[in-house]
């Protein structure tokens, strides 16, 4: 039996044929929780008292002044940075303060950072397998098996982000939009159930917006997605629920006509401008 096993990497084969999503439990409740949640940066209050809660699934916007502790809160979440007192729950099952970054990242959290961090010597479609190989739950079995299998989510994730056609140019020659777009299919490679993507659009064209506008709804259902932004505009064009964050608590949330008419919101807003 032992030699069996070592002959087929029975346990690999076993861990790869699981289902990449991860096994949160979100049966009795949201997909993330935070309850309560302190962070204090020298005496600076950056999050103060923070309740949160996306359901799975849930396609979320976050939004709020400069320094209101929006990028605080997802380091929070992937684990970067632990907050002074609170909770925060992936589902029912995993209390994500107990977790390291990289084991935050395997339960299948995946975050997009501002600036697109693609390799640009490789190809669109090298970057993608590059991706699913440093899914250390695939890697050890990749040369070994299931190539379609590996090639067909890369051409799925190729669909989604709408560079089929650019499959083998080389990232480098992208404009900045399709480089967001990569990066966010190398995200999706690992098929994480929550996606955080702080300021998508910064620096897109209108047409790359509205493109990014697309793909964000697209991807909302089948993973939850909270995401991270300024521009208002394209904020309305995707908003189903709103939050807005201010000094690090929960100012208001709802649908987009009921934050930006909400006085607490308005005041926070031309505060700003004045
Ligand atoms: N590592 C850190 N050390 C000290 N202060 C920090 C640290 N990270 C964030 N802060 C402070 O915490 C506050 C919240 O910052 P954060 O970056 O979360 O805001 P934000 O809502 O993402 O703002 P923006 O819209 O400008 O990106 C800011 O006052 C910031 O200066
Ligand atoms: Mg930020």
């Amino acid at each position: 039996m032992s030699i069996f096993q070592e002959l087929t990497n029975r346990d690999q084969v076993f861990e790869f044929l699981t289902p990449a999503t991860s096994p949160v439990d979100v049966r009795h409740g949201p997909i993330l929780y935070l309850e309560d949640v302190n962070v204090s940066f020298d005496g600076f209050k950056a999050i103060n008292n923070l309740n949160l809660t996306i359901d799975d699934g849930e396609l979320r916007c976050i939004i709020g002044p400069n320094g209101a502790g929006k990028t605080t809160m997802m380091d929070i979440i992937t684990g970067k940075t632990r907050p002074d007192t609170g909770s925060v729950w992936f589902g029912s099952r995993h209390n994500l303060l107990t977790l390291s970054e990289p084991d935050i990242a395997s339960l299948g959290i995946g975050r997009k950072f501002q600036k697109p961090t693609v390799f640009e010597a490789l190809t669109v479609f090298e970057n993608l397998e590059l991706a699913m190989a440093a899914d250390k739950r695939v890697f050890p079995t990749l040369t070994a098996l299931m190539k379609p299998e590996y090639r067909e989510r890369i051409d799925e994730v190729l669909e989604m982000i709408g560079l089929k056609e650019l499959h083998h140019a080389l990232a480098g020659i992208l404009s900045h939009g399709q480089k967001q777009w990569l990066e966010i299919g190398m995200l999706l490679m690992q098929k994480p159930r929550l996606l955080l993507v702080d300021e998508p659009v910064a620096g897109m064209t209108e047409q790359e917006m509205e493109r990014t506008a697309e793909l964000l709804i697209s991807l909302a259902g089948k993973q939850s997605v909270v995401v991270v932004e300024h521009d208002m505009g394209f904020v309305r064009s995707i908003a189903r629920k709103v939050t807005v964050l201010h000094q690090g608590s929960v100012l208001a949330e709802g649908s987009m006509d009921q934050v930006s008419n909400h006085p607490d919101v308005i005041k926070v807003y031309l505060g700003e401008e004045a």
